[in-house]
């Protein structure tokens, strides 16, 4: 009996070995968001070093373009985090490339640098892929602290 219940209580966190949770308005949340090296967050944003995330998931319709919009949330400021090129989503597709027809799974390899100059906070990054018409392709919410890299 107990033994089934650990297994009960086991099944969700393998099934979402997954460090995001859905974002506000029902956006579209995606099959799987790896963050590398992060199993649990808050995952740790080491400054002066690239986070790396691998985010699965499956289009609900045909997009032509996608544009990665993040944005943290930090002592109840919210800004925009500048992400330049890699704010190109459709040119880190892995294995596909766009136009994406609907319901193409695909795998997107996000590159976030973290600046030497961010503060040393806790903070909550929205990750918004949205289509060529700014409507939400996916969408997933990391709670993370900025780090300083361990010697
Ligand atoms: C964007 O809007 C145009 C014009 O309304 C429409 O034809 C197109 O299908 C839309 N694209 C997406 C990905 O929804």
């Amino acid at each position: 009996m107990l033994r089934a219940l650990f297994l009960i209580a086991l099944i969700p966190a393998l099934a979402y070995g997954n460090v995001a949770r859905v974002c506000t308005g029902n956006r579209p949340f995606p099959t799987s968001v790896d963050v590398v090296g992060c199993t649990s967050p808050p995952c740790d944003l080491v400054r002066g070093q690239d986070v790396i995330a691998f985010i699965d998931f499956t289009t609900d319709r045909a997009v032509s373009s996608m544009t990665t919009i993040a944005t943290a949330t930090a002592l109840g400021v919210v800004t925009n985090y500048p992400l330049g090129s890699n704010s190109v989503t459709c040119n880190f597709l892995q294995g596909s490339s766009c136009p994406l027809s609907a319901n193409e799974d695909v795998t997107y390899r996000l590159t976030m640098p973290i600046l030497s100059i961010y503060p040393l906070v806790s903070l909550s990054i929205e990750i918004n892929v949205v289509d060529e018409n700014q409507s939400s392709v996916a969408c997933f919410v990391v709670d993370a602290q900025v780090v300083v890299a361990s010697k």
